[in-house]
């Protein structure tokens, strides 16, 4: 009765359906916009607009064709040279047995790993100056060295500094955003996590390009034991759309059996596809509901966006990964304020990093004399643009755990 009635049957909507498909594309065919436009703008101009949305999908194609070439150099690299930097060859060295001996007889805190290469020296040099007044902070550092250069400047400067040293060929070059070599050092990092979890050893991840203004160990995260792993966030503040979401920059990890099953998760997917560790990650910590992902506040842990707010609240720590290129983030850096050694690049220099601490307090970071670098224009773009796509009412929230696993795709001109 009632299908009789309002609703129509099965057949009658199939039909409808095929009839609706062939009249729009009619439509189509004879409503075209570019036909439209032709009509109403002088042929000259017309012409202009035609020529100018051919090199437009001209560009877009050749872009589509560079990103495709750099995603499978990118996988093909971490295929090649993933076992140097894998679990196994990690579990089987004497390296990794002596450093396990010295976290177990001489650390009574969490260790902090950080990792690099000769092409990052002044920069981590830099962050020893930075933090060498702090008390505590430098014992509990072992930096990851990747190349011998590294281990003997380093060790020369710095002779109390620990380090696991781990050379790997595939990482000696400088590299940047997205590439290969940027893709297997997160392997790395990935399959350290889980050696080190293994063995039950709990431990912070860092990077040297972030300024501490404060010791974030006096904060003793460890010894929260609510949360499985704490990690920082990007975005303004909690408000922004992009909160809970990880910035993996710097993060606290407890030892456990949910936190392994995690960074296995994060190694395994490493290996195989084009997708940025910190998508994996949130990926993971919003879908997977096994464990407690908790997350740094804005006012501790922020981002170089924090410069370019009000600059209220200084945060105890302020990430300053504002460009895609390493040589010249320290350049960068230091046009901000935030160069800590003498010109020679390796002798402290305290009364810096005492101004640079003012200005955050004082809120007067000048960020007016460093001129906005490509790199940087092209994060706020992308960031500018997830802001608006997360704000879509369902569509947004529904995408949040998963934009991010196609981040390197998605930026497609970088
Ligand atoms: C996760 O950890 C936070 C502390 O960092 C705590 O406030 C929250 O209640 C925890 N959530 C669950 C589900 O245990
Ligand atoms: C973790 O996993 C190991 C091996 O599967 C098991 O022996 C151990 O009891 C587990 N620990 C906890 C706390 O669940
Ligand atoms: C590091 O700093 C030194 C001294 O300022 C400089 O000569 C060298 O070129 C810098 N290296 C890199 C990779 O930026
Ligand atoms: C920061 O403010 C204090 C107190 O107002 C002032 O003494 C100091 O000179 C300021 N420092 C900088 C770098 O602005």
């Amino acid at each position: 009765m009632t299908s009789a009635e309002g609703k129509p049957s099965i057949m009658n909507s199939s039909f409808d359906l095929s009839f609706g498909i062939s009249d729009v594309w009619t439509f189509v065919k004879h409503h075209r916009p570019a036909m439209y436009l032709q009509m109403i703008l002088p042929k000259s101009i017309y012409r202009f607009c035609l020529y100018s949305a051919y090199l437009f999908w001209f560009i877009v194609g050749l872009l589509v064709l560079r990103k495709t070439a750099n995603a499978t150099n990118a996988v093909i690299y971490v295929k090649t040279h993933g076992h140097t930097v894998g679990l196994d060859t990690i579990e089987n060295s004497p390296r990794f047995k002596d450093l396990l001996e010295t976290l177990d007889r001489e650390f009574t805190k969490p260790p902090a790993f950080l990792l690099l290469n000769q092409h990052a020296l002044n920069m981590t040099f830099n962050f020893l100056c930075n933090t060498q007044t702090l008390p505590g902070v430098h014992e509990r550092l072992i930096f990851v060295t990747l190349d011998e250069k590294t281990r003997d400047v380093l060790g020369e400067h710095w002779p109390h500094i620990r380090q696991f040293y781990w050379p790997t060929p595939s990482l000696y070059k400088p590299f940047s955003f997205a590439e290969g070599p940027y893709q297997t050092i997160y392997l790395l990092r990935a399959n350290l996590a889980v050696g080190l979890l293994k063995h039950g050893i709990s431990f912070w991840m860092m990077q040297q390009d972030t300024f501490w203004r404060k010791n974030l160990f006096d904060l003793k995260f460890e010894e929260n034991e609510q949360f499985d792993v704490l990690f920082d966030q990007i975005g303004d503040d909690q408000n922004s759309q992009r909160a809970e979401w990880v910035n993996g920059a710097n993060f606290f990890v407890h030892a456990n059996n949910k936190t392994l099953e995690f960074f296995e998760a994060v190694a395994s997917k490493l290996s195989h596809w084009y997708t940025p560790d910190m998508g994996i990650m949130i990926h993971q910590c919003h879908t997977w509901g096994t464990l407690n992902c908790s997350y740094i506040p804005h006012k501790i842990a922020h981002s170089w966006e924090w410069m370019y707010t009000a600059q209220k609240n200084p945060p105890h720590i302020i990430q300053l990964d504002c460009e895609t290129d390493g040589g010249s983030k320290l350049m960068q850096l230091a046009k901000f304020g935030f160069y800590f050694t003498e010109s020679d690049g390796r002798t402290c220099n305290p009364a810096a990093v005492n101004l640079a601490r003012q200005r955050m307090e004082n809120g007067t970071i000048e960020v007016t004399r460093a001129r906005l670098s490509w790199g940087r224009f092209q994060f706020k773009m992308y960031w500018w643009l997830v802001d608006y796509i997360l704000m879509i009412p369902y569509m947004g929230p529904f995408l949040k755990p998963y934009l991010p696993l196609v981040g390197y795709i998605l930026m497609i001109t970088m």
